[in-house]
């Protein structure tokens, strides 16, 4: 299938249900808005809400409701971005290649236009999806993903194996909290905009855990591999700051053959799915091959 046509079709639906959605600067209080969009409208891949439009077409869901809370997702991943790159967590002066929010505005304004993102996940959430039941579910798969169970909890320990070794196992637990609780999020929002067995949704949610993992395997390679022409961020930062990342553990390319085992499994996973799982798959390939 034409996977780069898919995303670019839902790249810009989604960006049009975002900047739609998103109110203009206006206001004595307009500069939230102004580095809400400027970190939104950066240019980030929107894999997150694409992977939940994918899930939506599998169980033949409602794109507008999939599309609520896969934008919910990206909107709560563009905050964990921009309190990531703060001083205090990784300091990075670029994202999506250009100045990250804290650089382009200040920290206070970063920290805040974060937290409003945040709160707006919900209200995007709460105002968009309907009936009432679905939208508490959704609400709920959201704030347990981005939370101290999820990736806020990832953050932390992101955090604190910078000042100790860890091991493998709890490298795992890392990356599933930090990285493969949202986009698990992702799928079980788009999947929730249709209906699904309990074994499908089971299957689906095995799929999203490893697709979680590839992403931010991947992500490690990057940081040592990728150029910032092709990632917007600067290179060799996970290394510097004694990160624990799986290359920092295992090197390139023991990281690299985990890579092709992760996705292989992603793919195993989806084959009880037969052709309805066409796009998940080769969002899987994209996600292993990407160079951004
Ligand atoms: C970067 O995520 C941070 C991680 C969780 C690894 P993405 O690579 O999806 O970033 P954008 O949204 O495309 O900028
Ligand atoms: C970030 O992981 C994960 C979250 C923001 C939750 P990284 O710190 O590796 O992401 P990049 O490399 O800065 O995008
Ligand atoms: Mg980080
Ligand atoms: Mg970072
Ligand atoms: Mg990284």
């Amino acid at each position: 299938m034409d996977i780069s046509g898919y995303l670019a079709s839902c790249r810009e639906k989604i960006d049009s249900f975002l900047s739609e959605w998103i109110p203009p600067a206006a206001g004595p209080h307009g500069k939230i808005y102004e580095a809400v969009s400027y970190s939104l409208f950066a240019g980030g891949k929107r894999i997150r809400p694409i992977l939940s439009l994918a899930a939506c077409e599998l169980v033949d869901g409602s794109e507008e409701q999939a599309l609520a809370g896969g934008c919910a997702v990206e909107l709560i991943h563009t905050y964990s971005l921009l309190h990531d790159d703060l001083p205090c967590m990784d300091d990075d002066d670029f994202r999506r290649g250009k100045p990250s929010c804290h650089r382009k505005f200040d920290e206070a304004t970063a920290v805040l236009a974060g937290d409003a993102l945040q709160a707006m996940a919900f209200e995007l959430i709460c105002t968009r999806v309907s009936p009432p039941e679905r939208a508490a579910r959704m609400a709920g798969i959201l704030a347990r993903a981005a939370g101290p169970e999820g990736m806020v909890g990832g953050q932390i320990l992101d955090l604190l194996y910078e000042t100790r070794p860890c091991s493998l196992e709890e490298l795992h637990t890392l990356h599933a909290m930090k990285t493969g609780a949202l986009i698990s999020a992702a799928v079980a929002l788009g999947a929730a905009s249709g209906s699904c067995s309990t074994d499908e949704e089971e299957r689906l949610s095995r799929f999203a855990r490893t697709l979680g993992l590839l992403f931010q395997v991947v992500d490690d390679m990057l940081d040592e591999t990728g150029s910032f022409e092709k990632t917007g961020k600067t290179s060799g930062k996970d290394a510097a700051a004694h990160k624990s990342t799986f290359v920092t553990l295992m090197g390139l390319e023991k990281a690299a053959a985990y890579r092709d085992t992760l996705a292989e499994k992603a793919h195993k996973t989806l084959d009880f799915f037969g052709e309805r799982a066409t796009i998940l798959k080769a969002i899987t390939e994209f996600i292993r091959s990407r160079d951004h």
